[in-house]
């Protein structure tokens, strides 16, 4: 797909994409065996785009069906914050293209139009990317490994309740904020308590930030959201601005009954205790 507009692009120059980037978990070594959809940014020549969302949507879909002109106009949906790239061949992937908006600034920096909300920030998603190759390196192969048990348990809870809402960038910079002040990443049960302890005992109502592409005193005053968790990459935009105090107060309640049920499980004295323990943490799918 990739190659397909590459091509496109050397072939016109002035056509209106730029480039196409993986975004997401796949590129970040994050993703769960049970990914249903890759996510891919497409930047595009802010100049030559519609700035009206919908119609954005749908302009970006006709330029993706000139560049991949032999598939069928249904493998081509306009979603609200993304065109969903639709291949009926391959076993389980859909490509999600998000648009960038872009005006040739260095690093990949642009306008994303985050896929859920549909908010516009000026970020960069290989920033992003290498942000948390940064925590991968420091903490080989069990950074990632937790990050995917701290987003299958957010996953559960989403079967459990339509309205948790707990977003996977979130969790692995809750994750990333964990590796920085020292958490032990090696022992699962270890990291997982400290993932849940961090959520129950501050109420995520501390502050997280970090300091890999701009100082701490760039960052705002208080903002007033329920929760402040910003992207490394731009001191200006809280990555959990959308969330709600009810939905701030949902995520914490989940995270004590984890904590609790850990903790159950560590003084269990049959495994079957343990294995109902470790599944409200996992779900009825986790056996011993
Ligand atoms: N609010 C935001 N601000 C800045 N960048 C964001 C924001 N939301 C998402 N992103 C970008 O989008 C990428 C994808 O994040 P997202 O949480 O949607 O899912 P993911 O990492 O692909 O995980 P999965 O698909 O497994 O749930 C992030 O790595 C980040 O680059
Ligand atoms: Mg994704």
């Amino acid at each position: 797909v990739r190659q397909r507009l590459a091509q496109k692009i050397e072939d016109d120059p002035r056509f209106a994409l730029v480039k196409m980037l993986n975004a997401g978990s796949v590129a970040k070594g994050t993703a769960l065996s049970t990914i249903g959809d890759m996510d891919v940014a497409v930047y595009v020549k802010a100049a030559a785009a519609p700035d009206e969302e919908r119609a954005l949507i749908a302009w970006l879909r006709d330029r993706l069906k000139e560049t991949y002109s032999k598939l069928d106009d249904d493998q081509f949906v306009a979603c609200d914050h993304c065109v969903k790239l639709i291949f009926r061949t391959s076993s389980y992937v859909d490509i999600d293209v998000v648009p960038v908006l872009y005006e040739g600034e260095a690093d990949n920096v642009g306008y994303l139009i985050v896929h859920d909300t549909g908010e516009r920030v000026h970020t960069s998603i290989s920033r992003h990317v290498d942000f948390i190759r940064k925590r991968k390196q420091a903490i080989p192969d069990d950074f990632a490994q937790v990050v995917r048990f701290c987003k299958w348990w957010a996953g559960c809870q989403k079967q459990l309740d339509a309205d948790f809402r707990l977003k996977s960038f979130i969790v692995e910079l809750i994750c990333a904020h964990l590796a920085d002040t020292g958490s032990v990443f090696s022992d699962y049960t270890e990291a997982m308590s400290s993932f849940f302890l961090h959520i129950a005992k501050t109420g995520l109502r501390e502050r997280i930030a970090f300091t890999d592409y701009y100082p701490a005193s760039s960052l705002p005053d208080a903002t007033g959201t329920p929760i402040e968790i910003f992207d490394p990459v731009n001191a200006d935009n809280n990555v959990a601005a959308t969330y709600s105090t009810t939905e701030r107060d949902r995520i914490v309640a989940a995270a004590t009954e984890a904590l609790e049920a850990i903790a159950d499980a560590s003084y269990a004295t049959t495994k079957a205790r343990a294995v109902e323990d470790w599944q409200v943490v996992f779900g009825p799918s986790f056996k011993s």
